[in-house]
């Protein structure tokens, strides 16, 4: 069963707003989903950039998921939550130095290389350390896959090397001491809902990976194929169909895994499988009337959740909200829902129909489980970061404390510059 209102008010009322909320009988449906619709050979890696929280990692964790993390903290994280090196990769285009060294002394399932020079310096690292680096090479392919919104391949972008000059320079990548390149990576887009889209972006890399292993006569052990696999937030948008996917990818992945047994085949995910299961809670602080528009001023707005308050684009939608304080037979009214910013632009939603709000009444925002914290401005006005509630087999927990203002001003340095009275105004 799923959460309901009545669950998620009473979480909400007992934690306080703004949080966050999550279903974890959701979250592993949609894992599940995900999982069921692929060979069972290939390993789904949850990327904790979508939300790192330690519970939500463990929860998945404790259903196969393997993790994929972009900084020494989401690599501790995802050991804490149970998570093996062996099931672990690590990507991203800035990696300091000790968080190289960090995984290469974990031996972690592969590092991600995004450059030739951080390949060079994992070798250096390796070898100081008397180590063998398990790495993947990140290519920034000539394709890019065209159901996705934000484009991470296929176009300039500070992520991997060009696959022409990969391509022909693999051989020297071979050769680099205490390396042993497992095989390729590409991550090519996010938000795609269109099956084919992600079909035809897999069997790229999939042909990829066959051209380099032919031509280097070299026997790989991985590739990552990313994902991108994305959820409808808006009205004009429809679920990505899973059976579609399915009778697409599952072939697909036989009949490489026919030719390379050998290979472990890795897909990327993260908001296909949080988005849907979290919402942003918030109180109804005030309602007032302003050139003629009823604005209904909450406690959490673009600090808690960016993206369900348009940051950065240029037309704003509605994500999904709800009035789960109302009767089921309240009157709908349209509202322009704002958070507690001093800014025009922090509202959550825009001449959206609600049944009747009062004044402490709970709004849900749905859809919010994937880049809610993590992207958003939570030291806009000194509020911190809300509190994080799962809620799982009908029990409640809190996963991550709300920041207080103690814990916010006590990151603060102060440098006293004592008043010398009198303080003369020239
Ligand atoms: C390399 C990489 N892996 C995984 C993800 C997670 O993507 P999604 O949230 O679309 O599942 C991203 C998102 O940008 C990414 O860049």
């Amino acid at each position: 069963m799923n959460i309901n209102n009545l669950k998620l008010l009473e979480a909400a009322r007992q934690y306080g707003t703004p949080s966050y909320l999550y279903d974890g009988e959701q979250i592993i449906n949609n894992y599940r989903n995900l999982k069921n619709a692929l060979p069972e050979f290939v390993d789904v890696f949850y990327a904790l950039k979508v939300n790192p929280n330690v519970s939500l990692v463990s929860l998945l964790r404790s259903k196969g998921a393997c993790t994929e993390v972009c900084s020494l903290t989401e690599m501790e994280i995802a050991l804490k939550a149970g998570s093996t090196p062996e099931d672990i990769i690590f990507l991203g285009p800035c990696k300091k130095d000790y968080e190289l060294k960090r995984a290469l002394e974990l031996n972690i399932f592969a590092l991600v290389i995004e450059s030739e020079t951080e390949l060079q310096r994992v070798s250096e690292f390796a070898k100081e350390m008397g180590v063998t680096a398990n790495v993947a090479i990140r290519l920034n392919p000539d394709f890019s896959a065209d159901g996705s919104p934000w484009k991470m391949g296929g176009r300039p972008t500070q992520f991997g090397i060009d696959e022409k000059h990969a391509v022909e320079n693999f051989g020297k990548y071979l050769q680099v001491p205490n390396i042993n390149i497992r095989g390729i990576h590409v991550y090519n887009g996010t938000s795609i809902l269109d099956a084919n889209s992600v079909y035809q972006n897999t069997k790229y890399i999939l042909n990829l990976y066959d051209t380099i292993t032919k031509r280097y006569k070299t026997k790989f052990t991985m590739v990552d194929v990313g994902g991108g696999m994305g959820i409808p937030y808006f009205t004009n948008q429809t679920p990505l169909d899973i059976k579609e996917f399915e009778s697409l990818m599952k072939p697909l992945f036989e009949e490489f895994h026919a030719v390379y047994p050998d290979t472990r085949i890795i897909m990327e995910s993260g908001r296909f499988i949080l988005g849907t299961a979290g919402y942003l809670a918030v109180e109804v602080n005030n309602i007032k009337v302003n050139h003629n528009k009823t604005f209904v001023i909450t406690d959490g707005g673009t600090n808690c959740h960016s993206a369900a308050a348009g940051s950065g684009r240029v037309v704003k939608r509605n994500f999904p909200m709800e009035n789960i304080s109302a009767t089921d037979n309240a009157e709908e009214f349209e509202y322009q829902v704002s958070g507690p910013l001093c800014s025009p632009d922090d509202i959550l939603g825009r001449n959206i129909k609600l049944k009747e709000v009062n004044v402490s009444d709970i709004l849900v925002v749905k859809s919010s489980g994937a880049y809610g914290p993590t992207s958003s401005p939570g030291l806009f006005h000194s509020h911190g970061f809300p509190a994080e509630i799962l809620v799982y087999n009908e029990e409640m927990h809190l996963i991550r404390k709300k920041d207080l203002p103690k814990d916010m001003i006590d990151r603060q340095v102060l440098v006293d510059f004592k008043i010398q009275a009198p303080i003369l105004n020239k």
